[in-house]
C-alpha cells in the first residue's frame, strides 16, 4: 500500500494503482474520455489530466507512488482539460441535435461539464463516407475522436478485432482493415464498439421507424420475438436493478405498443430441442452417423 496526497487529502490505496483509480478511493471525481475500465490504458485524450509536481500527467496510466502530491483541479488542469475539449469539438459536425446519441454523448457531457461556450478553434472538417453496410452497427468516421475504445474492446474483450487505427495525422481514423465496410469484415454484431464509443461514431442502427410503418399497416400481422438475455437488459435501460426480469412489462409494452402477437425466443428452442430428440433417436436406432451436432 502506498499513501499520497489529492487535493490536500490523504488516500491510501494499493501500490499498483492508478492516480485516477486512488481519486475514485478518494471519492474525487475526475473526468475522463479514453479511460475503460477492464481494458489496456492508453492515456491517449488527455482529458484526465493532473497537476503531479508541477506537470501535467494522465491520471489513468500515472502510477501513485508514496508521498505523491496530486492537484485534480487548479488552473492549469483546468484550461488543459477545456483545451483539449475545445479542439475535439473544433472539426466534430456539429449535428448534436439530430444525432443519435444526443443526450447521451460523453463529449457533450464533458463539454457541459467543462462549461465549453463557445467554438474558439476552427478545424478542418473531414469527410469520410459514412458505413452503413452492417445490419446492426453504423459507423460515421467524422463523429469519431479516435478514443480507441471500440479497437480495445473488440479485440480484447470480444476477442474479434476486426476495427483498429489505419492512417495518420488528419488522415487517421478507425477502421476495418483496408478501407472495408464492417459488413465485409468478421464483425458479429455483437454491439459492444456502439456500446463504449463515446460518441455518435459507432451507434446501433434505429430500426423505430420501421417498426411503427408495420405496426400501422393494417394488411400486417406485427410479431415481436424476445430473445433471452433482452428480458434482463432492458431492465437497467428503465432503472431496474441490474439481473432483474423485465418480461412482463416487456410483452405488457410490446402489446400497447401495437404488436399483434409476442413470442419468447425459447418457444422455438423447445421445438428445437423435440425435433432433435426425434432425430437423435432416430439415428441410433437405424445406427446412423454420430455426434449429431444442433
Ligand atoms: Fe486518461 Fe484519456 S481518460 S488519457
Amino acid at each position: 500500500m502506498v499513501t499520497l496526497t489529492i487535493d490536500g487529502q490523504k488516500v491510501t490505496v494499493p501500490a499498483n494503482s492508478t492516480v485516477l483509480e486512488a481519486a475514485e478511493a478518494a471519492g474525487i471525481h475526475i473526468p475522463t474520455l479514453c479511460y475503460l475500465k477492464d481494458v489496456s490504458q492508453t492515456g491517449s485524450c488527455r482529458v484526465c489530466v493532473v497537476e503531479i509536481g508541477g506537470r501535467l500527467q494522465a491520471s489513468c496510466v500515472f502510477p501513485v507512488s508514496e508521498g505523491m502530491e496530486v492537484k485534480t483541479n487548479t488552473p492549469l488542469v483546468r484550461e488543459s482539460r477545456r483545451t483539449t475539449v475545445e479542439l475535439l469539438l473544433s472539426n466534430h459536425p456539429q449535428e448534436c441535435l439530430t444525432c443519435l446519441r444526443n443526450q447521451n454523448c460523453e463529449l457533450q457531457r464533458l463539454a457541459q461539464e467543462l462549461n465549453i461556450r463557445e467554438m474558439r478553434f476552427e478545424g478542418a472538417r473531414s469527410d469520410f463516407p459514412i458505413d452503413a453496410s452492417s445490419p446492426s452497427i453504423v459507423r460515421d468516421p467524422n463523429k469519431c475522436i479516435l478514443c480507441g475504445d471500440c479497437v480495445r474492446v473488440c479485440s480484447e474483450v470480444q476477442g474479434i478485432g476486426v476495427l483498429d487505427f489505419v492512417n495518420r495525422g488528419s488522415e487517421a481514423e478507425v477502421s476495418p482493415a483496408f478501407g472495408k465496410k464492417l459488413a465485409e469484415v468478421d464483425c458479429v454484431n455483437c454491439g459492444q464498439c456502439a456500446s463504449v464509443c463515446p460518441t455518435g461514431a459507432l451507434v446501433v442502427r434505429s430500426e423505430i421507424q420501421d417498426v411503427f410503418k408495420a405496426i400501422y399497416d393494417p394488411e400486417k400481422v406485427v410479431v415481436a420475438q424476445i430473445a433471452p438475455a433482452v428480458r434482463v437488459a432492458i431492465g437497467e435501460e428503465f432503472g431496474l436493478k441490474p439481473g432483474e426480469v423485465a418480461m412482463g412489462q416487456m410483452v405488457a409494452s410490446l402489446k400497447k405498443m401495437g404488436f399483434n402477437k409476442v413470442y419468447d425466443t425459447s418457444f422455438a428452442a423447445d421445438l428445437t430441442v423435440l425435433e432433435e430428440t426425434h432425430e437423435f433417436l432416430e439415428r441410433v436406432q437405424k445406427g446412423e452417423r454420430l455426434p449429431q451436432f444442433t
